[in-house]
Formats: C-alpha cells, structure tokens, sequence
C-alpha cells in the first residue's frame, strides 16, 4: 500500500545551485526560495554554511538569510562543523543539516576528513544545535554506489547513516549522489535501516538522476513506506566533490507521479514549473526535467 500523503524536501536553492559555474545574484536566489515556497513547497533548503573557498557559489549564504529574514528562518541550511553551526546561530536559524559521507574516498574529497573522523566534526555540531533548541536532519552520502570506490556495503551505509543520526538527527536522508541506483537496491537499504530498528518516517530519500533512475528510485521508495523525498526544482544540482554527479530528482517529475498515483503533495504544479523556467533564464540554459519542457512549452 503506498502512502496516503508525501512530503517533499526541496533542495533546489542548495543542492540544484551549489555547483553553478556562474554566480547568481542573491536577490534571484531569495526570489527563488520565496517562489518555491509560494508554489506549496514545505520544506525549502536554502543555503550551506560551508566554506566559501569550498562553494563559492554559496559564499552568500549570510546575506541570503539575511533578505528571507523573519520568514526565512525555517528553512534548513547545511553546516558541516561548529563554524558553520555558528554563522546559522548568529542569523536566528532553526533548522541545520549535517551531512555525511558513507565512503572513506567522499569523506576525505568532500569535507576533507576520514570516514572516522567525520565524527569529530559533526557530534560537538549536533550536539550544540540541540542545546540551542535547532531541528537537525542528517544526510548520508554514497548509500548506492561511489565513483571512486564503486560499490557501497549496504552495512556500511547502515552503520554510517545510524551513527550519523544518533547523534542526534530528526531525520536521516539517503543519498544516492551520483544516481547510479536502481529500484531493487533501495528496496534493499530502506529494510536494511528498518531491520537496524529506524522508522520509515526517520527516513528520507535523496536521488539525483544521472542515470535517469530517480524517479523509478522514488517509486520503490513510496512502495517501502517513505514519505520525505527530496527533489530539486527543475532537476539543477549535483555535488562539485563528486565526480559525475547530475542533477536531483526533478520537483516536477516527481509532483507528476504523485498527483497520478492520487498522492498528497500540496504543490502547485503550474506554479512550480513557471518557477523553473524562470530560473531556467536566469541560468541562461533548458531545465533537464520532461515535465518542465511538456508543461512548461519550452
Ligand atoms: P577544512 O579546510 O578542513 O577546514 O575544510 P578547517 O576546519 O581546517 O578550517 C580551515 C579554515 O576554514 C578556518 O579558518 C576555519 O575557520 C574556516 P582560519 O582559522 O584558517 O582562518 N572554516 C569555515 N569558514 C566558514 N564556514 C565554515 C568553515 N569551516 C571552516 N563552515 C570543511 C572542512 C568541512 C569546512 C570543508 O571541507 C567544506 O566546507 N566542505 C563543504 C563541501 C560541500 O559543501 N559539499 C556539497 C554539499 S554535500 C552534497 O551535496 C551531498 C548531498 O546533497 C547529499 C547527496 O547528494 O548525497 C547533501
Ligand atoms: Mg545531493
């Protein structure tokens, strides 16, 4: 039985930007944020506070916040240690994102750290942004298959992913970074978690489509009772640390399967897909979402 009612997580602001080339304006990136929020998005993911030599395309995560204002304070952002933590607590934010690597190879590449001593980073973080009152979720990176090292153990995503969000996570999302994942792996890592003794409402799942799986991935997920699925709008994004990684799973692609199959989103698909291919223009470039292109007639 698939669930009733899903919530989409969207990354686009974060993940579909971070590895823009070309600096957008920030004014675009806060209309970007409110415009998705005026869509019916829940949850929009706004920025990283992450090292601005490391991401300079959010290097202007501060003054982003600092626009959003009041309402702004409920979107997540990403902070990979107590600095970042510190730059989200001096702007009043409420909820952070810690995220981590399942392979020793991404840890190393993406946060400069081992697969063990990632840890050290993130457990004085959580347990700060706790003390401080802040909503943490996890993320947990390479849970279906890693450029350098190939394929994941499933115990070692299992292991990481819980230490992870034992630490103090209000949900742990699994992401399959470069979409090399197919529908029989997810089914295998949801029961691997649940089998480990967390809910599928701890659990989120985070597709990239790559290799165009992202939607099937989505599918088997609702059909193992996940209800938190992140998407960006348009299908942007990839992680500038991980080689061949594409865009997410596309807001819009996703919105479609959902209202088809008489799933509750609260998305206003129309509304969505004009954000698209506005930021589309302002990117200068075609979003590589189907449903964009045949709703949107561009
Ligand atoms: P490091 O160089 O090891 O940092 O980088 P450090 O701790 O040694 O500190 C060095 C200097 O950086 C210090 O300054 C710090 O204050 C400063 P100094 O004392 O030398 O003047 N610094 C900072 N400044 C501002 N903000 C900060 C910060 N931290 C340190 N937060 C670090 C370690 C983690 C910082 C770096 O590796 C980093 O920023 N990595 C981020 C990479 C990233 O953002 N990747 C993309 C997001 S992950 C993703 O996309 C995957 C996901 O979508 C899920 C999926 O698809 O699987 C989530
Ligand atoms: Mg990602």
């Amino acid at each position: 039985k698939l669930p009733e009612k899903v919530t989409i997580y969207e990354v686009g602001p974060r993940d579909g930007l971070q590895n823009e080339k070309t600096l957008v304006p920030t004014d675009v990136k806060a209309e970007f944020v409110r415009r998705l929020v005026t869509a019916g998005l829940p949850v929009v993911e706004a920025t990283s506070f992450v090292h601005p030599r490391w991401v300079p395309q959010l290097a202007d995560a501060a003054e982003l916040m600092t626009i959003l204002g009041e309402d702004g304070r409920d979107h997540p952002v990403l902070v990979p240690n107590e600095r970042g933590l510190d730059r989200a607590l001096e702007l009043g934010l409420r909820h952070v994102a810690i995220f981590g690597s399942a392979t020793e190879t991404f840890a190393q590449k993406n946060l400069n750290r081992g697969l063990d001593e990632q840890f050290a980073m993130f457990e004085p973080t959580v347990r700060r942004a706790r003390e401080a009152g802040l909503d943490v979720r996890a993320y947990v990176s390479m849970c279906f298959g890693d450029p350098w090292e190939g394929a994941v153990p499933v115990e070692q995503v299992v292991s990481v992913g819980k230490r992870l969000f034992d630490l103090g996570a209000s949900q742990l999302s699994l992401g399959d970074t470069i979409g090399v994942g197919t529908a029989n792996q997810v089914t295998a890592l949801v029961t691997a978690f649940t089998d480990a003794g967390m809910t599928t409402d701890q659990l989120a799942l985070h597709f990239h489509d790559t290799y165009g799986q992202a939607l099937a991935n989505a599918y088997a997920g609702l059909q193992a009772g996940i209800t938190t699925y992140d998407a960006s709008a348009g299908g942007l994004g990839g992680c500038p640390y991980a080689k061949s990684a594409t865009g997410n799973l596309a807001t819009e692609d996703l919105v479609w399967l959902l209202t088809g199959l008489g799933i509750e989103h609260g998305v206003d698909l129309e509304q969505l897909v004009a954000t698209s291919v506005w930021m589309a223009a302002q990117l200068g470039r075609p979003s590589p979402s189907a449903v964009v292109r045949a709703v949107g007639g561009t």
